[in-house]
């Protein structure tokens, strides 16, 4: 499939600025380029405009890139491209999930969302300590009240299974969202499991799933999921991410399964980022997500023992 590129430069959803500035590094440090490169066909759309003024904040601002961004993810699903959304902060999803929720709704597969992140971004307005909304897309998503006016025709839109949405590298939530996280029986593999077995087991394991329900995988990638020693440009970062192999290998499988849909990359935070070092393993991530591999041939597949 042709990939289409989309700059989601929106930060209203924190309170630290500067990931208004991600998409611009990503692309920077090569997203398009070696994207192209591994012979894909690559355009660029540009940057999303949000319908707002440009000093709106909170929800009016957050619904306004909501709106935008899910028009614009559900028109390149439709004409058959792969979006690749570079933020901005996490909220950005509430937009690009929305719009892979209305594309699958018109195909019939059914939307499975795998989230890469330290933190379960399971908040509602009324569980979250900061109130910063990109600690709350999922829960908006899944359909938890106290976000009213964030999704164009709330009433009949797709919501979001929380059975089919996966999370991975969890290792900070807040008491709130962690009781909504257990009740909506969402699945997490946390860093404890991974330390204990990998991301291989935990990955197939997801990757049969969707496969076999012929799914949609829409993959968001926050940039904390990272150990803050490899991508310490983000304004949440939490010790004992996924290091760079970890990473790379779900890329590698992800890439092997055929089963993403859309992608976003959060959180960059170019601010606060080490001469770029964030954004350039994020590019390489994106990279071996679709395709690139140290030698020319599939995967060697090993029986267990
Ligand atoms: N759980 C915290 C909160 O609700 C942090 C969320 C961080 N989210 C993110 N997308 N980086 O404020
Ligand atoms: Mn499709
Ligand atoms: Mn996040
Ligand atoms: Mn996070």
């Amino acid at each position: 499939a042709s990939i289409a590129v989309i700059g989601a430069p929106i930060e209203v959803g924190t309170s630290e600025p500067g990931a208004l500035m991600g998409p611009a590094a990503l692309r920077t440090a090569g997203l398009v380029r070696s994207l192209a490169d591994l012979g894909h066909a690559v355009s660029d759309l540009g940057d999303v405009v949000p319908d707002c003024p440009r000093e709106a904040r909170g929800l009016p601002a957050v619904a306004a890139w909501t709106r935008a961004l899910s028009a614009r993810v559900a028109a390149s699903l439709g004409a058959g491209a792969l979006p690749v959304v570079a933020g901005g902060d996490h909220s950005l999803s509430l937009g690009t999930v929305d719009g892979a929720l209305r594309h699958c709704a018109r195909t019939g597969r059914p939307l499975f969302v795998l989230w890469l992140d330290a933190h379960a971004d399971f908040n509602t307005p009324a569980t979250s300590p900061s109130g910063n909304l990109h600690g709350m897309p999922l829960a908006a998503l899944c359909g938890e009240p106290g976000f009213d006016g964030l999704f164009a025709d709330e009433a009949s839109r797709p919501r979001l299974d929380p059975t089919r949405l996966y999370l991975v590298g969890l290792r900070s939530i807040d008491a709130g969202e962690r009781a909504l996280v257990t009740a909506r029986r969402v699945a997490v593999t946390d860093m404890r499991d991974i330390d204990e077995f990998g991301v291989v087991a935990p990955l197939r394991r997801i990757l049969e799933r969707v496969g076999a329900a012929g799914g949609h995988l829409h993959v968001s990638l926050d940039v904390d999921f990272l150990d803050p020693g490899i991508a310490p440009g983000v304004g949440t970062t939490v010790p004992g991410g996924a290091t760079f192999r970890e990473a790379h290998l779900i890329m590698e499988m992800l890439h092997d399964s055929g089963l993403v849909g859309s992608l976003d990359v959060v959180e960059l935070n170019p601010f606060l980022d080490e001469r770029g070092r964030s954004a350039r393993v994020l590019v390489e991530l994106v990279a071996s997500l679709f395709g690139r591999r140290i030698l020319d041939r599939p995967t060697p597949v090993i029986e267990a023992v």
